[in-house]
């Protein structure tokens, strides 16, 4: 059997994967190849890309399946919301539901684009319910037979937060939160507040919050009092005048770009910590209602590593996997799987090792762009050593190699490195390269035997997805990847996975006794992480790395 899955709501981070006979074969994020940073469009050149990978046409599918229900179901749900109150009824919110209805009712909740773009297909259209989507997504490739699923995120059509019960092949549905009762939406608002875009920048409030100090009180906004969080959605949509609910009791919302002041701060410090604490409790009450300590977890607000690093040291749960691409271009990897439940089946269960799922060049297409480019390049006999010299002398590297990641971590194949023991280091790589605010941390990939070294509560971390405390002795050693707050949202490399990282990690090791690499994705700040050579060529000109290692090339400024 052969599925394709795909990720389709005109929101954000469309996605498309395939899969044959149960084995994912690819997958990718349409933001990679269109260059529209969380491109929201259909995803036409994700799926080309998946086709042409897998050596199909549209009509050898099995089965075509989005993870988002049918649009009619949707604007049902959204009637709900509006009638209970806790959706506004307002001008804007009312055009909005209403054409993104219109729109997706024309299209077929994109099903008539597929046939559009893709021909007549004999395969099977189904609508898969988005928390469903999700919770696939985690339990198929968590690797444990039985697990506690926790599915979070912004919203579903009209799930917010959701517990499923994995086992045996099968998922049990044991309770959704509805939307707008919404950690995702929540998080989203104060975002919003903070002056950073919603839905995108919540990376941004999670880095800034250990500068912050506890004090603010946010329970008019959101109550932990009891076994399940309750997020007070119509005060969060609140506006009169153009003045929000938060920015009347808060103060003025901060202007983008502007000086971030010790109030903003503290703000910042009083969502994580709320969203770690309301996480943490549904996560509890997933292991008690499921009686299953192995958890798996999904949606947008899984992304938020500090918390799942808090979930992981709790002593709630044995064991975690939180699916990396978690937020919404992860829907397209359970939606690929959900045919599998069809008749009492059981759904392959395949532990995800690695995300390198995405497309691959190759030496002959790599010198094809240098030659374009009128570049100069070296062909390098030991990619890894060399590299390795220019790192252990302070240089900045884009490293090009291999299959693109899915999901948002660049995990050492569209990745930029550099040394993690100078301190000067993240300043380095944030003036010369990421452009991006001062406090945002930077990451360490270190190899796997070494993690306990390094690492308190070390555990197998090969996505970048949980944060941990960097020992006390080691936090000097690696001081440009451990955050204010002493703590790290490492990668662990594994030399089976990826044995060309894990030799430059290594062989960096071997010159410097630190066998760690800063690891930050391929892009300039604001762009989709790069996918193609020459993404990277450009990538590179445009910034101040050092080098760029291509493919078995280097290429210097
Ligand atoms: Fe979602």
């Amino acid at each position: 059997m052969i599925t394709l899955g795909f990720n389709y709501s005109q929101m954000h981070d469309s996605s498309a994967c395939i899969a044959r006979d149960g084995e994912l074969l690819y997958a990718v994020a349409e933001e990679r190849i269109s260059r529209i940073k969380h491109d929201a469009g259909f995803p036409r050149l994700a799926i080309r890309a998946c086709l042409d990978f897998a050596g199909v046409r549209a009509d050898q599918l099995d089965a075509v399946c989005v993870g988002w229900p049918a649009p009619s179901r949707m604007i049902l749900s959204d009637m709900k919301s509006f009638a209970k109150g806790e959706f506004p009824i307002n001008y804007n919110n009312i055009l909005n539901v209403t054409r993104t209805f219109a729109s997706m009712a024309h299209q077929n909740g994109g099903f008539n684009l597929f046939t559009y773009h893709f021909g007549l297909t004999k395969a099977q259209m189904r609508f898969v319910d988005h928390h469903l989507a999700h919770a696939i997504s985690a339990y198929s490739y968590g690797g444990f037979d039985k697990a506690a699923v926790v599915v979070m995120d912004g919203r579903g059509a009209w799930e917010a937060s959701s517990i499923w019960y994995g086992h045996d092949g099968r998922l049990d549905h044991v309770l959704t939160i509805p939307w707008p009762n919404s950690l995702g939406l929540f998080y989203a608002q104060f975002t919003q507040y903070l002056g950073f875009v919603p839905n995108s920048d919540e990376w941004k409030v999670m880095g800034l919050a250990p500068y912050g100090s506890p004090g603010v009180d946010l329970t008019e906004f959101i109550s932990l009092k009891e076994e399940i969080y309750r997020v007070n959605a119509p005060l969060l949509f609140e506006r009169n005048n153009g003045i929000s609910a938060i920015a009347k009791r808060l103060g003025a919302e901060r202007t983008p770009e502007s000086e971030i002041d010790d109030s903003f701060k503290n703000v910042a410090f009083a969502v994580q910590d709320a969203c770690e604490n309301a996480m943490q409790s549904l996560v509890k009450l997933a292991t008690e209602k499921t009686g299953c300590r192995n958890v798996c977890l999904a949606g947008g607000v899984a992304l938020n590593s500090k918390a799942n690093g808090k979930i992981q040291a709790s002593g709630i749960v044995d064991n975690i996997f939180v699916q990396p691409a978690a937020s919404d271009d992860g829907v397209a990897l359970g939606a690929v799987y959900a045919p599998y439940l069809d008749n009492g089946g059981r759904l392959p269960m395949k532990p995800l090792r690695h995300a390198y799922l995405g497309p691959e060049f190759s030496d002959a297409e790599i010198e094809k762009a240098l030659v374009t480019y009128k570049l100069r390049a070296r062909k390098l006999d030991d990619v890894a050593a060399s590299t390795a010299d220019l790192l252990a002398n302070g240089k900045i590297i884009g490293w090009f190699q291999g299959r693109m990641e899915f999901g948002p971590r660049a995990l050492g194949n569209r990745s930029i490195l550099a040394d993690p023991r100078d301190p000067e280091m993240n300043a380095k790589v944030n003036n010369a390269v990421k452009f991006r605010e001062w406090w945002r941390p930077f990451a360490p990939s270190m190899l796997k035997e070494v993690a306990g070294e390094y690492l308190e509560y070390a555990c197998d971390s090969p996505f970048m997805i949980l944060t941990n405390p960097v020992r006390p002795e080691k936090r000097d050693v690696i001081p440009s990847v451990t955050h204010v707050d002493g703590s790290a949202r490492p990668q662990t490399v594994e030399k089976d996975i990826n044995p060309l990282y894990w030799n430059l990690i290594n062989e960096f090791g071997k010159r410097t006794g630190v066998p760690v690499l800063m690891n930050t994705s391929f892009n300039l700040r604001g762009e989709a992480i790069v996918n193609t050579p020459t993404d990277a060529i450009r990538t590179f000109f445009s910034s101040g790395m050092d080098a760029l290692v291509i493919g078995s090339y280097r290429v210097e400024k």
